[in-house]
C-alpha cells in the first residue's frame, strides 16, 4: 500500500503543506509514503510525439501509489496556479480518450483520492459563499477523469496569518490519512446507497405529513385531491432542497 501526497502551492512551508504533512503521517502507520512538491518539477504539455521527462517521472510515481493526496489552496477563488498547472499538464495522460474526445478512465481507475485546500476566509463566510468549491472541483474534475475514487476532503479555514495548523485540524489530518491507507478495495456503495435512499424517502415522508396536519387544522383537508395536492407540494420543494444541497453545497466547508 502505497500513498502519494502531491503539493502545489507558493509556499510548501505554509498550512497547505502542514495539512498533507499531517495526513501523510496517519497514512505512515499502515502505508508507504511519499511526498512530491511540484515546485521540484518543470512541468510542459507533452507535444508533437514529445514527452515532457517530468510527467514521465511524475507519472511513474502516481501509477505506483494506491493513493494520491492533492493539497493546494484556493488563490484568487479557484485552484492555485501551480496545482492547476500540472492538472492541465498531465490531463492526456489521466484517462484515455475516444473518437469523440470523451475520457475512459484507464491505467489510474479505481485509485483512490484525498483532495485538500484552504483560505483565508473564515468557516463560517466559506461555508456560507463557497469560496473554497471552485478548487475542490476543478481537482474532482481531473481526478473523476480518470476513474479515480474519492475518499475524502479536507478544508483548512481562516488562515490570514495562521503559521500553524491547530491540532484540531492536524489530527483531522492523521484520522483522514490512516483511513484513507485502508481503502484498498473496489467500492462498491450500490447498496449503501438503496439503503440511505429508503431512509431519506421515510423522513421526508414523515416531515410532509406532519407539515400537513399542521395546515390540515388550518384548511381542513377532507377532500382527497386536496390532500393529495397538498402532499406533491411540500415534498416537492423538500426533494428540491435537498437535491440542492447534495448537488450544489457538496463540499467540505468547514
Ligand atoms: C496569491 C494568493 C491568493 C489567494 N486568494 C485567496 C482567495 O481568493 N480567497 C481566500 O479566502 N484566500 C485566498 N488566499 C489564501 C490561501 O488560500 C491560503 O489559505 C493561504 O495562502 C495559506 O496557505 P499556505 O500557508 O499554504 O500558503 C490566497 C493566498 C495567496 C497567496
Amino acid at each position: 500500500m502505497k500513498v502519494l501526497g502531491i503539493l502545489g502551492t507558493h509556499n510548501p512551508a505554509g498550512v497547505t503543506g502542514q495539512m498533507l504533512q499531517a495526513v501523510l503521517k496517519g497514512a505512515a502507520i499502515s502505508a508507504d509514503t511519499e511526498w512530491v512538491d511540484l515546485n521540484d518539477y518543470a512541468l510542459t504539455p507533452d507535444h508533437d510525439g514529445l514527452t515532457d521527462p517530468d510527467l514521465d517521472a511524475l507519472e511513474t510515481k502516481m501509477l505506483a501509489a494506491d493513493v494520491w493526496v492533492l493539497a493546494a489552496p484556493t488563490y484568487l477563488g479557484g485552484l492555485a496556479g501551480v496545482m492547476k498547472n500540472f492538472l492541465d499538464c498531465f490531463r492526456n495522460r489521466i484517462a484515455r480518450y475516444n473518437a469523440v474526445g470523451e475520457a475512459v478512465p484507464d491505467r489510474f481507475k479505481n485509485k483512490h483520492y484525498v483532495t485538500i485546500t484552504d483560505c483565508y476566509a473564515g468557516g463560517l463566510e466559506n461555508y456560507v459563499t463557497g469560496v473554497t468549491d471552485a478548487a475542490f472541483k476543478t481537482m474532482d474534475k481531473f481526478l473523476t477523469m480518470g476513474g479515480l475514487i474519492k475518499s475524502r476532503e479536507i478544508v483548512v479555514t481562516g488562515t490570514w496569518g495562521m503559521q500553524t495548523l491547530s491540532a484540531k485540524k492536524q489530527a483531522e489530518g492523521e484520522r483522514v490519512g490512516a483511513a484513507a491507507a485502508h481503502k484498498v478495495e473496489r467500492d462498491d456503495n450500490t447498496v449503501k446507497r438503496y439503503i440511505q435512499l429508503f431512509f431519506m424517502i421515510a423522513v421526508m415522508a414523515l416531515i410532509t405529513m406532519g407539515i400537513e396536519a399542521g395546515v390540515g387544522r388550518l384548511f381542513p383537508l377532507t377532500n382527497f385531491w386536496a390532500y393529495y395536492g397538498v402532499f406533491v407540494v411540500i415534498f416537492y420543494v423538500l426533494l428540491a432542497s435537498i437535491l440542492h444541497f447534495f448537488t450544489v453545497v457538496k463540499h467540505r466547508r468547514r
